[in-house]
């Protein structure tokens, strides 16, 4: 082969992976083994497990509610303000108390640059948030580096 078709093969093959790299995100599961619980600090695992980036999808897995388990949710929340204060007020539900079971509730990042605030508002009063440190918050980068 002559080295400008080698050339032009490589990249070929540069531009498909990296078509290939933009396209594919990971999947993580929030909490790792600890999943979504009450009591595991999120912030610290979202700070240790970022960078994030635009596709890739977070995992929530959770207990259903029974008589141990207060029943646990999934909300984004709507900014900074409301994050720090555990106020549902103008959240929005992605996942209810029964939707962490089997392989979890998946939720894919789209938004680049966008910090994206998740909480639960399980328990009395916005316990699993206020108590429970069950929220964090992530900012998507937009691409991946390679
Ligand atoms: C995200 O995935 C979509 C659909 O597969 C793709 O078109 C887009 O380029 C990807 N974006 C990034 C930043 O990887
Ligand atoms: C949770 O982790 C964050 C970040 O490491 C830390 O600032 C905070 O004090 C921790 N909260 C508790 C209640 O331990």
């Amino acid at each position: 082969m002559s080295t400008s078709s080698n050339l032009s093969m490589g990249l070929i093959f540069l531009v498909i992976a990296a078509m290939l790299g933009a396209s594919q995100g990971e999947t993580i599961v929030v909490g790792g083994s600890e999943q979504w619980r009450y009591g595991f600090n999120y912030t610290d695992w979202a700070l240790k497990r970022s960078p994030f980036y635009v596709n890739d999808t977070l995992v929530f897995k959770y207990e259903p509610p029974s008589e141990t388990t207060p029943p646990h949710n999934v909300y984004l929340l709507p900014n900074l303000w409301s994050y720090a204060n555990c106020d549902f007020s103008g959240a929005n539900l992605l996942a209810d108390a029964a939707e962490g079971g089997g392989n979890g509730f998946e939720f894919t990042l789209t938004r680049p640059w966008r910090p994206q605030y998740f909480a639960s508002s399980g328990g009395a009063d916005a316990a699993d948030c206020k108590d429970g440190l069950m929220k964090f918050f992530v900012v998507p980068l937009p691409r991946r580096r390679t």
